[in-house]
C-alpha cells in the first residue's frame, strides 16, 4: 500500500478560446489537486493507494471523492462541515498556464488524519509541500515522517511549488525534510534551484545529493535529472505534442515512487517517469482518466 496525503481540489479550466457571454464550450471541469493526481495515476500502474485528504460536506466534495474512488484510490477523505471544497482556475493560454487557488478545507488536513489510516503495510508516503500549507505545517511532514518509518516504508516528498518553499522558509524546510527522513526528494527546476540556493539544475541536484539518498528533478520539456554517486545525470523527455502540462509533474511522481518501491534503480525510475509524463502532457487535465 502506498499512502498519499495532500490536496483534493476541483480544476476548472478556463480555456482561451472562452471570449463571449455564451459558448458551446470553453470550461473544463476535471477533478485535482497535486496528491490525489498523483494517487490516481499510482492507481493506474496497479498500484495499492490511499488517499488522505480533506473536502467540504459538499455535493461538489462528495463527487471528487466518488471519482477518486471509480478511479481505484482507497479513499481515508475527511468530509469538513462548514468548510468549501478546494478548487483551483487554470487559464490555459497558448503561451502559459496561471492558476489561482482557493484551498477551503484542503486548509484543515490534520496528522490525525495519516495517523488514522490503519492499514498493515505501508511501502511508501507521499506527500505534497501544499499539505504543509494547512493549519498544521510542519507537523503534517513529521507525522508522514513517523508514519513511514513505524512500517520500514520510503517517504518521498514534492516541493510543490517555489511559493510554497517560500512561504514555509528554505532553511526550515530542509531541516524539517531531513529531520522527517525524507528518502525521494521530487522537486522541478525552479524549486531544486530555490532549495539549493544554485543557479544552475546540475549543481542543484548534486547539492541536494549530497543530503538525500535519492534526488529527481523535474525539468519540463527538458526532461529530468537524477543524482547519483556525487553526479547530475539528465534524461531527455519523449517527444510529445504538449497538450496541457498539468499534472505532468504528479504523473511523474507517481511512476518514480512505483519504481523505487519495487526496487528498481534510478536510471530506470526516472526512464518509467519520463513516458508516464509524456503521457499526462497529451491529454488535458491531471489525471489518468
Ligand atoms: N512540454 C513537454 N514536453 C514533453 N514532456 C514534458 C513537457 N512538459 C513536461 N514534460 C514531462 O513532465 C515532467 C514533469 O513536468 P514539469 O517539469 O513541468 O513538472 P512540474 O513543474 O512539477 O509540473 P506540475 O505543474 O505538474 O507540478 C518532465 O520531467 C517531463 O518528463
Ligand atoms: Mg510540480
Amino acid at each position: 500500500m502506498i499512502l498519499v496525503v495532500g490536496d483534493l481540489m476541483l480544476d476548472i479550466f478556463l480555456l482561451s478560446h472562452l471570449q463571449q457571454e455564451e459558448q458551446a464550450t470553453g470550461l473544463l471541469l476535471r477533478g485535482g489537486g497535486s496528491a490525489a493526481n498523483t494517487a490516481a495515476w499510482l492507481a493506474s500502474e496497479g498500484q495499492s493507494v490511499t488517499f488522505v485528504g480533506c473536502v467540504g460536506a459538499d455535493s461538489i466534495g462528495t463527487a471528487l471523492m466518488h471519482e477518486l474512488d471509480g478511479q481505484g484510490v482507497a479513499l481515508a477523505v475527511r468530509q469538513v462541515d462548514g468548510a468549501e471544497t478546494g478548487a483551483v482556475v487554470v487559464e490555459v493560454q497558448p503561451e502559459e498556464r496561471v492558476m489561482r487557488s482557493s484551498r477551503g478545507a484542503n486548509m484543515l488536513l490534520s496528522p490525525a488524519d495519516i495517523e488514522a489510516v490503519l492499514v498493515p503495510e505501508v511501502h511508501a508516503v507521499h506527500i505534497t509541500g501544499y499539505a504543509l500549507l494547512c493549519e498544521s505545517g510542519f507537523e503534517m511532514l513529521r507525522a508522514a515522517g513517523r508514519v513511514a518509518a513505524s512500517k520500514n516504508a520510503l517517504l518521498s516528498f514534492d516541493p510543490s511549488s517555489v511559493g510554497v518553499i517560500d512561504a514555509l522558509g528554505r532553511r526550515e524546510l530542509e531541516s524539517e525534510m531531513l529531520a522527517a527522513g525524507v528518502d525521494i526528494l521530487l522537486p522541478n527546476a525552479l524549486e531544486a534551484r530555490e532549495l539549493s540556493e544554485r543557479a544552475n539544475v546540475e549543481d542543484a541536484v548534486i547539492q541536494l545529493a549530497r543530503r538525500f539518498h535519492q534526488v529527481v528533478v523535474k525539468d519540463g520539456a527538458g526532461g529530468a535529472i537524477y543524482g547519483s554517486d556525487g553526479q547530475a545525470f539528465r534524461v531527455p523527455s519523449t517527444t510529445v505534442v504538449p497538450v496541457d502540462t498539468t499534472g505532468a509533474g504528479d504523473a511523474f511522481n507517481a511512476a518514480v515512487v512505483r519504481a523505487l518501491r519495487e526496487g528498481a534503480d534510478i536510471r530506470d525510475a526516472v526512464a518509467s517517469a519520463i513516458a508516464l509524463a509524456g503521457v499526462a502532457v497529451s491529454r488535458f487535465g491531471g489525471r489518468p482518466r
